[in-house]
């Protein structure tokens, strides 16, 4: 077996073959990319996820050697509200730390012990318990426009410079999406906004990692048309007044 960190700069999907993650294949790789961009820019990284229900999205940085520390933030709820639908709301069966610690001890590699778990909503953590400089982030909590924004505040607040914030189901999330986009324009601050495979999407501040990298410069050039596609129907739907939009939604 090849050693693991040839394994994850080799974008090799069994590095999540232990435990069950919510993302596809796709998603994987390209979360797999970003991870090899940033220890490549970095070295060692600290990383930070708000939302890891069975700790499939985690155990890539917890096998990887170069990821020094881990917080991982999670309320733990048995359901969730969720923008995909009017009245939807998303389960969570037996959602707990232990559950989640346990099957990352299962894999018999890499520490879990570079893991501090916080049980609660990412408006509630202390600020100072987290570490910094946070190179990566990866929100995939609560699906809902008002968490994603207080979720990015957060990951923002102890963000490295040239650090990555990476989101997942960006089809359900893009109006926070676009209120953060916005709102970074507005500040001047310099960074690229990324569609990356399916569902996964990156705010990269320093843009030049996007480049420097064959899979993200790839997947950021063949994913430009879609996002610009969302981008304009987002335009437009936020033209149009709000009982023309409920009728769409339904
Ligand atoms: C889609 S799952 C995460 C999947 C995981 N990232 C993976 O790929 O394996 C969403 C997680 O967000 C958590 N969650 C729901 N609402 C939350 C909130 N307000 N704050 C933090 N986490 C939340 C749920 O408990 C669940 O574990």
């Amino acid at each position: 077996m090849r050693p693991i960190t040839e394994r994850i700069d080799g974008l090799d999907l069994s590095v999540f073959d232990v435990v069950p993650s919510q993302t596809s294949d796709a998603e994987k790789r390209s979360l797999l990319a970003v991870q090899r961009a940033v220890a490549r820019r970095f070295g060692a990284y600290n990383y930070l996820e708000i939302g890891s229900h069975l700790g499939g999205s985690l155990q890539p940085h917890v096998r990887d050697p170069r990821c020094a520390h881990i917080d991982s933030i999670d309320l733990r709820p048995q359901t969730a509200p969720d923008d995909r639908g009017k009245d939807f709301v998303k389960a969570f069966k037996d959602n707990s730390t232990e559950r989640m610690l346990q099957n990352l001890r299962g894999m018999g590699e890499g520490s879990v012990e570079k893991i501090r778990t916080f049980d609660m909503d990412s408006k509630d953590v202390p600020r100072d318990q987290l570490a910094r400089p946070l190179h990566l982030a990866f929100i995939d909590g609560e699906h809902t426009r008002a968490a994603v924004l207080r979720d990015h505040a957060l990951c923002r607040s102890r963000l490295a410079e040239g650090g990555v914030i990476l989101f997942h189901d960006l089809y359900i999330v893009f109006p926070a999406l676009m209120d953060i986009v916005r709102g970074l324009g507005r500040e001047g601050v310099p960074f690229l906004p990324v569609k990356l495979e399916r569902s996964v999407f990156g705010l990269f501040f320093d843009p030049a990692m996007v480049h420097a990298d064959e899979f993200l410069a790839r997947s950021y050039r063949e994913n430009l048309p879609e996002y610009k596609r969302l981008l304009g129907r987002y335009r437009l739907k936020s033209l149009l007044p709000g009982f023309l939009k409920d009728a769409l939604r339904a």
